[in-house]
């Protein structure tokens, strides 16, 4: 897989303008530059309405920045000039699909100061951030979203849901096996390269989950400085029978003032490489003495869950989408992806900012290969001779996105009139674009 350098892709020429008629500086971050930097990572903080970071906390988000490509917007009336009054910043990470995986442009850090919002600065730095992408021959584009009513007027569909749990332990008992292998304590740094290892050797098995990175990780288990009650992470690891590492878990304990006896453990992460181990880790925070409480996110939608418990009841579960994504390169992320049955289907898609917008042939084969061809021969992607005749789907470009990784049916979508086609299509779409089980992020990024 080909990934560009992101911080050699230019800067959204239209974006920098646009902002410059309103008085503002959109420009590249220069992480070699310290005080630079730091204003970035602390205008991060600021947008995402957290204190002012101490000196430890910039310090240990420094390296988490290394080789993204990361852009400010300023504004030179602002008495702090080094802070920027918008960030964002962006890298290439693999994303996985259905059969195999994609360079996928990981959208993050998207702030706007509260003193300069709603004037369009958010719109400039995400349609820069597609523009750049498309530039670069990245097919596609992710994000994780704080809101689900921000990025999809950017094409941004979800793709991928996450499962929140909170699970009464009195009432849970256990009713799955016994793990037969071994839990140890790792301290925070070995927890951090347990959990990137681990990550590593499984995301090939998660459609939907990207290469992670070390802060990330150091972040979970709490190793990274300044890190919201960090010191009180604890990590376990897990050893099958063999003694080969197959899990690992970061959580952290948080105290009752009522009933010291029940207090609540949190998982912040929990990686298994085999559902035995999953399930090892699980009953290790289920049976924890002094717990009354065990809560999870970022936890697969299909996660086996109540069926490890005596009483299903006692778990908890909430749904959320989580991870989102934006096709840019509509014959790319087709060909990229295997399909579950044979499609010849007619897609009308409609997309404002133009990069997959057209009349498309969504053709795959009975071995599973797939392709999307522009009607009116390649490179006329706004088939005009298309027009009307023979389209079975009409569709915009985020809801397309939304069913690129299977986790979603047209038909649902067909109901709720996010989609137009005649059944028979919507029913052949999903034949093709079914996978097995549900995609799943298992980080924030
Ligand atoms: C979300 C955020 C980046 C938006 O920045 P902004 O510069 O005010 O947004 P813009 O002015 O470019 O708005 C563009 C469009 O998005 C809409 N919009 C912006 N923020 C929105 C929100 N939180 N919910 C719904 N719509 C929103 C605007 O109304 C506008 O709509 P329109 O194009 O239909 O007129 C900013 O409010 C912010 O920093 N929030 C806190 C941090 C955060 O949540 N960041 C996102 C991380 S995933």
């Amino acid at each position: 897989m080909i990934q560009p350098d992101v911080r050699t892709v230019e800067l959204d020429r239209n974006s920098r303008e646009r902002l410059r008629a309103g008085g503002l500086d959109y420009r590249r971050v220069d992480p070699s530059d310290e005080a630079a930097l730091d204003g970035f990572i602390r205008s991060i903080a600021r947008g995402f309405i957290e204190g002012e970071p101490t000196e430890q906390m910039v310090a240990g988000s420094r390296p988490g920045q290394v080789g993204r490509r990361l852009i400010g917007v300023y504004d030179e009336a602002s008495p702090q000039a080094e802070r920027p009054v918008a960030t964002v910043g962006s890298w290439v990470a693999p994303v996985t699909v259905p059969g195999g995986e994609l360079p996928m442009w990981a959208v993050s850090e998207v702030t706007v100061a509260p003193t300069h919002r709603r004037r369009g600065i958010a719109r400039a730095m995400l349609e820069g951030e597609l523009r750049a992408a498309a530039s670069a021959g990245v097919p596609i584009a992710g994000l994780t979203a704080s809101e689900a009513t921000i990025y999809g007027r950017y094409g941004f569909g979800p793709a991928t849901w996450q499962s929140r749990w909170t699970v009464d332990t009195r009432r849970a008992g256990w009713a799955g096996a016994e793990p037969e292998g071994a839990l140890h304590y790792l301290g925070q740094e070995a927890a951090a390269e347990a959990l990137g290892r681990l990550h590593e050797r499984t995301r090939r098995t998660r459609i939907g989950d990207i290469e992670g990175w070390p802060v990330r990780w150091r972040q979970l288990s709490g190793a990274k400085p300044g890190e919201p009650h960090g010191e009180s992470v604890r990590g376990v690891r897990y050893l099958d029978a063999a003694g080969e590492l197959r899990g690992a878990m970061v959580y952290r304990i948080a105290e009752s003032d009522d009933d010291w006896a029940r207090s609540r453990l949190e998982i912040r992460h929990l990686i298994g490489e085999t559902p035995e181990a999953r399930a090892a880790l699980w009953r290790f925070a289920l049976q924890h003495d002094l717990v009354g409480t065990v809560t999870a996110g970022f936890r697969p939608v299909d996660e086996p869950l109540p069926w490890l418990l005596d009483d299903a009841r006692a778990a908890t579960r909430t749904i959320e989408d989580h991870g989102w994504l934006r096709i840019l390169d509509l014959p790319a992320v087709f060909a990229a992806r295997r399909f579950a049955a044979p499609l010849d289907v007619v897609l009308r898609v409609a997309d404002p900012l133009g990069f997959a917008d057209g009349v498309w042939r969504v053709e795959a084969r009975a071995d599973g290969s797939g392709r999307a061809t522009p009607l009116g021969g390649a490179g006329a992607p706004h088939a005009s001779e298309a027009d009307g005749s023979g389209v079975d789907i009409e569709i915009g470009v985020a809801e397309l996105s939304s069913l690129y990784l299977g986790g979603v049916s047209a038909r649902s979508l067909a109901e709720a009139g996010r989609l137009r086609g005649d059944t028979s299509a919507t029913r052949r779409l999903d034949a093709a674009l079914r996978i097995e089980g549900e995609p799943f992020l298992s980080i924030m990024y």
